[in-house]
């Protein structure tokens, strides 16, 4: 599920939500195929940017996004007490 209205207002900025490819079929190419048909819709409906949140440890999703040309723009961190 992608927004072209991003959640904090960035102009121009398309926002992934949900992100997810049927668990037996993973790890064939379809998550790469499909993160370049969201950018190009969003790129086709004006968009210049597409940004999205991933957790930490979900290192697929992370290794996907990082070859993909996403670049790490906040980062929340946490320590156990
Ligand atoms: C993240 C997800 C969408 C990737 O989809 P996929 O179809 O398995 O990914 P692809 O087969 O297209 O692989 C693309 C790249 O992702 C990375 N990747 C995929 N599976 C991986 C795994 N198990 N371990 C490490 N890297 C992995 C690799 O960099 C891979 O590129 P490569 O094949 O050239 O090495 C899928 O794992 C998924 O649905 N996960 C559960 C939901 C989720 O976490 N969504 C993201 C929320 S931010």
């Amino acid at each position: 599920m992608v927004a072209l209205d991003h959640p904090r207002g960035a102009p121009g900025v398309a926002f992934l939500y949900d992100f997810a490819v049927a668990e037996a079929r993973r790890g064939q190419g379809y998550g790469r195929a499909l993160l370049h048909a969201v950018e190009s819709s969003a790129r086709e409906a004006g968009e210049s940017a597409l940004e999205l949140n991933v957790f930490g440890h979900n290192m697929a999703a992370i290794r996907l996004y990082a070859s993909a040309g996403y670049d790490v723009i906040t980062q929340q961190m946490r320590k156990s007490l």
